[in-house]
């Protein structure tokens, strides 16, 4: 796996603070994750061997964890709040709808890397639920008539301009 010299660094001189190497997993998980984006099977390994682990160790912390994700992160992300107050005001039904017209499986990025839907517990704005994130742009009361379509809209639209920005 590559890493980065300045994050291979963080990593030598963090091991050595825990009082045992194994104690250190969940903050080279989370050096690995800023740098890379995701952890991948690759990152599992790694830390595994350089903390003398096992990797089911290791994959057990990622998986207990909502913060640390297993696929790379899509070009927009999606966010669905689903406590209760957006519960109650429709979030699973919108979810239902976001995933047939996005095309992408709730929790999922995209295979084309183009979105990632996910839920999310509070954003802050229960009065006006069910309430999504799409990157930091919050949009509310999606339970009324002619709400969806223009959030969906704005997804698709910023989806196709990264795409063709990266390219
Ligand atoms: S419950 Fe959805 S914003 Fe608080």
């Amino acid at each position: 796996m590559i890493l980065t010299p300045e994050t291979l660094e963080k990593i030598e001189t963090t091991i050595p603070k825990y009082p045992v190497k194994r104690s250190a997993v969940m903050t080279l998980l989370h050096f690995i994750q800023s740098e890379q984006g995701y952890i991948s099977n690759e990152a599992v390994e790694w830390v595994a061997e350089k903390l003398e682990i096992q990797p089911i160790n290791v994959l057990e912390v990622v998986t207990f964890f909502p913060y640390y994700r297993q696929e790379k992160l899509g070009k927009v992300h999606v966010r669905v709040c689903r406590t209760l107050s957006c519960a109650l005001m429709g979030a699973y039904k919108l979810s239902d709808d976001l995933v047939k017209q996005l095309d992408c499986k709730m929790g999922h990025t995209k295979e084309d890397g183009s979105v990632t839907l996910e839920y999310a517990e509070c954003l802050a704005a229960c009065g006006t639920g069910p309430v999504v994130l799409v990157d930091e742009d919050l949009f509310e009361k999606l339970n009324q008539p002619g709400t969806v379509e223009p959030m969906v809209e704005v997804i698709k639209t910023r989806a196709q301009s990264e795409a063709a920005a990266s390219e």
